[in-house]
């Protein structure tokens, strides 16, 4: 079967590994990855640049509406380069402190509702991974496959731990559990496009998986959709 433009979602609290294994997975299969994170954290950037209040919605929807942000290869190829406003913030918005500001801003329905089309240009052939909070059940509602990764609260701030001193950000795992713990709280909670699976969604519990186990388990599952022979 040929499918026009389709979607696989990943969607997941922080530390599920959703980024990393959607990453790999768009690679395998040659289709195109939206971090929709990056979103929400580069709007939270722009808002601090330019001075503007994390509860002020109305200001926060036309920042939204006109992010200047690109996605660009690296010289490498194999790593993405994010600019806000033509600057190179791929290290910058990496940190918990970001990660908590676009936690917050991703609480305004208008902030929500200003990103949507933006996220739904990423569709194109041959194919989109999204990896976010609401890829299944707001934003491609009708993807071909969801996928819903969860892992203990501890497994995810261990991860998160190791993921920011790869990318030589300096925490404090204390600082982090808590403050992970109020980030998944706020995005499971608010009112507009919660993070949940889908009702549709394959549920994988990753606390006793490594990423490559992780990845094979959602190949296997597209081959499913996609009648696909296993090997
Ligand atoms: O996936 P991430 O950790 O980079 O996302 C940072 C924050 O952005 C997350 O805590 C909530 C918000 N977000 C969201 O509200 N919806 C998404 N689809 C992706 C991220």
């Amino acid at each position: 079967m040929t499918r026009k433009n389709p979607v696989i979602t990943i969607d997941g609290a922080s530390g599920t590994g959703k980024g990393v294994v959607g990453h790999i997975v768009a690679k395998q299969l040659g289709w195109h990855i939206l971090d929709s994170g990056v979103l929400y954290r580069a709007l939270a950037l722009a808002a601090q640049k330019h001075d503007v209040s994390l509860e002020n919605e109305p200001a926060l929807q036309v920042l939204a509406e006109h992010l200047d942000i690109q996605f660009k290869a690296s010289e490498t190829g194999d790593a993405t380069v994010i600019l806000l406003e033509g600057q190179d913030v791929t290290h910058d918005i990496r940190t918990e402190k970001v990660g908590n500001a676009a936690s917050k801003v991703g609480a305004l329905p208008a902030v929500r509702l200003a990103l949507l089309s933006r996220q739904r240009a990423f569709q194109e052939p041959p194919g989109l991974v999204t990896d976010g909070r609401d890829m299944g059940t707001v934003v491609f509602p009708n993807a071909d496959l969801k996928i819903f990764l969860t892992a203990s609260a501890d497994e995810r701030a261990r991860r998160r731990f190791s993921q920011l001193k790869e990318k030589g950000i300096d925490v404090n795992l204390s600082d982090l559990v808590k403050e992970l713990s109020e980030r998944d709280k706020r995005d499971q909670e608010r009112a507009v496009a919660p993070l949940k699976p889908a009702t549709d969604a394959v549920c994988i519990d990753t606390d006793k998986l490594n990423i490559q186990q992780v990845v094979e388990y959602i190949i296997k599952e597209y081959k499913k959709v996609f009648s696909i022979a296993q090997q």
